[in-house]
């Protein structure tokens, strides 16, 4: 994850901009950099690998200047050079970066015909040269930034610094967080309220499509329409630990916002932006051609998970998965075959049912993978390969980010499978791979529904069971819409494959039972249209989750939520936004305990 620090300083802004970068380590970065006015003119020093190095270059070579802004980088587009370290410049104006441009390489190509010259291979390079180029052209740096942000897309924050500009700071946010730090003669920006934390405690969290410009004594936010909006100033409670509920109420729904971010990250360490091509970690390689068979086993959300990437290994790369949950996995002494691999999904890496099914396996002769959010875990520790999650900290009980990012990751790895078994074509895995890279995207559409998926609240908070439906990749993310609403909100769900409603579950529907349709428009959208009409039927309140064509096709529901379009590929991790927040909203309806539900843990270390 990638780090952005921003200060208008009353003195040195250098040693300042190190200090909040330090507050960032915990995302993980592998270069950083610091840009800040001297004479009023943009010079840089940036550095691989740690902070420490940045600090060496700087002790070296010191850097004036009361402006500046300052960057940890975790390579997504190119190795993790000097070159490629933010901030990255272009003429009068610096940029850093936290995020995808999705749309990079055509922006590239085009400013490249019009004799830019690029010096990494970076896609935040492009935003830069389309800031010059708008500055070449007459604009203001206000006016630059603006016709910047109109060209990107994709799922970033940015941080401007303009030459001759020495109190002037312009950020924006659309997707990954950025906040607004209030000093005394000084203004900050930063990705979160970590990285201010060394500075004030005074903090603003700029909404998605906001952006700022900000002096030493004046911030002005403006909205996506460039209109002026008001945003709250909170007392951020940095505690002590490196994680902070920020603006939100609980850490779930931070952590459910947090997902455009955090799933473009996990993407970004899997997917080799500028090839448009899956490239797995360094140090999580594996050759898939050799596999005849791939054994899945995991817990509750992340079994959800694995589920889902069992139609994934067995469509794209033909590969038969043996898949059931760990605390059954091992004994029902399942065939294992010495030499296969076998791959276990776990957000903290300590769950005792995973771990002891990974010794099984491996006392098997398996190889072990393991999708980890925790890589010092002990799942990690006892895996052949680990294929991290970089879904950073999660606090609430019920699994959200973490969970998305494990789709991202097994989305990746069945993609390479493909390719690995030969089965899946240049052009098919390039498709594949971009509708990947615009899924932060989205999902930031995704979460702009929260309000309406609010209002079904009181509808489901009085219900006494619900039902989830969903077909193909869509069945097992119904099976987590139950589990979320039953784990925060003690209300019985289920989740059900559509086309299983009429051999039993259909006799519990009537006007009391609120059933949750999860159907983007694809070919199985009639078939699950027509579950759909022995619901209602039944006076079963509909509530259904698809896209424009699949709402023009449905019939009377209690709601219809409307979601973006999407390769049907990525639907699973869209559509689990939804009915997150579903669940969410109903807990806090019901004023449950939404981060820490009764009976709950974390992480099951017991079998
Ligand atoms: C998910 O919301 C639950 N908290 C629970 O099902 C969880 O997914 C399961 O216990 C597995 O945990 P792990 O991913 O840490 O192994």
């Amino acid at each position: 994850m990638c780090g952005i620090v921003g200060i208008l300083a009353k003195d040195a802004a250098a040693p300042q901009l190190v200090d909040g970068l330090k507050r960032l380590e915990y995302r993980g970065y592998d270069s950083a950099g610091v840009a800040t006015l001297e004479g009023g003119r943009i010079v840089r020093r940036r550095a691989e690998g740690k902070l420490r190095n940045l600090e060496a270059r700087l002790k070296g070579e010191p850097l004036a200047g009361h402006a500046g802004i300052g960057h940890t980088r975790w390579a997504t587009h190119g190795a993790p050079t000097e070159a490629n370290a933010h901030p990255h410049a272009s003429g009068p104006v610096a940029v850093v970066h936290n995020g995808i441009i999705e749309n990079f390489r055509e922006l590239r190509a085009e400013l490249e015909a019009e004799g830019a010259v690029f010096e990494s291979q970076t896609d935040t390079e492009v935003v830069a040269h389309l800031a010059a180029h708008a500055l070449k052209g007459g604009a203001s740096p206000r006016e630059a930034v603006a016709a910047t942000l109109k060209r990107l897309r994709g799922a970033f924050a940015l941080a401007f610094l303009f030459e001759g500009e020495e109190n002037l700071l312009i950020g924006a946010r659309r997707g990954s967080p950025l906040a607004i730090g209030h000093g005394e003669g000084e203004v900050f920006l930063g990705s979160d309220a970590v990285a201010l934390a060394p500075f004030t405690d005074a903090v603003t969290y700029l909404e998605d499509g906001d952006w700022a410009v900000l002096t030493r004594s004046s911030i002005e936010i403006l909205d996506e329409a460039g209109d002026k909006a008001e945003r709250e100033t909170v007392r951020a409670s940095v505690a002590s630990v490196i994680v902070d509920k920020g603006s939100y109420r609980h850490f779930m729904a931070k952590e459910i916002a947090e997902q455009p971010e955090v799933v473009g990250h996990t993407l970004a360490r899997y997917i080799d932006m500028a090839a448009g091509r899956i490239r797995l970690p360094h140090g999580s390689d594996f050759d898939f051609s050799k596999l005849d068979r791939l054994a899945i086993s995991a817990c509750g959300t992340a079994y959800y998970a694995g589920l889902v990437a069992r139609y994934w290994f067995e469509k794209f790369a033909r590969l038969p998965v043996d898949i059931d949950i760990a605390s059954e996995f091992r004994y029902r002494e399942p065939p294992l075959v010495p030499g296969s691999l076998a791959i276990l999904i776990s957000q903290s890496g300590e769950t005792a049912d995973t771990l002891a099914t990974l010794r099984h396996c491996k006392a098997q002769g398996m190889k072990i993978g393991a999708v980890v959010n925790v890589p010092t875990s002990t799942i990690a520790r006892e895996a052949d390969v680990v294929f991290p999650t970089v879904a950073g900290v999660e606090v609430g009980v019920a699994s959200t980010k973490a969970f998305t990012c494990q789709l991202a990751t097994l989305a990746a790895l069945a993609i390479k499978a493909g390719r690995d078994r030969k089965v899946l074509s240049e052009t098919d895995e390039a498709k594949l791979v971009s509708s990947l890279i615009e899924l932060p995207r989205l999902m930031v559409e995704a979460l702009h529904l929260e309000s309406e998926i609010e209002r079904l609240a009181p509808v489901f908070a009085k219900a006494d069971d619900v039902l989830y439906l969903g077909r193909g990749t869509s069945f097992p993310i119904a099976l987590e819409g139950a589990l979320k609403l039953k784990e925060i909100s003690y209300i019985h769900a289920e989740g059900y494959a559509a086309g299983e409603l009429k051999h039993g579950p259909i006799a519990l529907v009537d006007e009391n039972v609120p059933v949750v349709v999860l159907a983007p428009f694809d070919p199985l959208f009639e078939k699950t249209a027509s579950n759909m009409q022995e619901v209602a039927a039944r006076g079963g309140k509909i509530v259904l989750l698809t896209d424009e064509e699949g709402a023009a096709h449905a019939g009377e529901t209690l709601a219809t939520i409307v979601l973006p379009k999407a390769f049907a590929f990525v639907s699973p991790l869209l559509y689990a936004v939804p009915i997150q927040l579903l669940a969410y909203h109903t807990a806090v309806f019901m004023g449950t305990d939404v981060d820490q539900p009764r009976n709950l843990a974390k992480s099951v270390t017991v079998e």
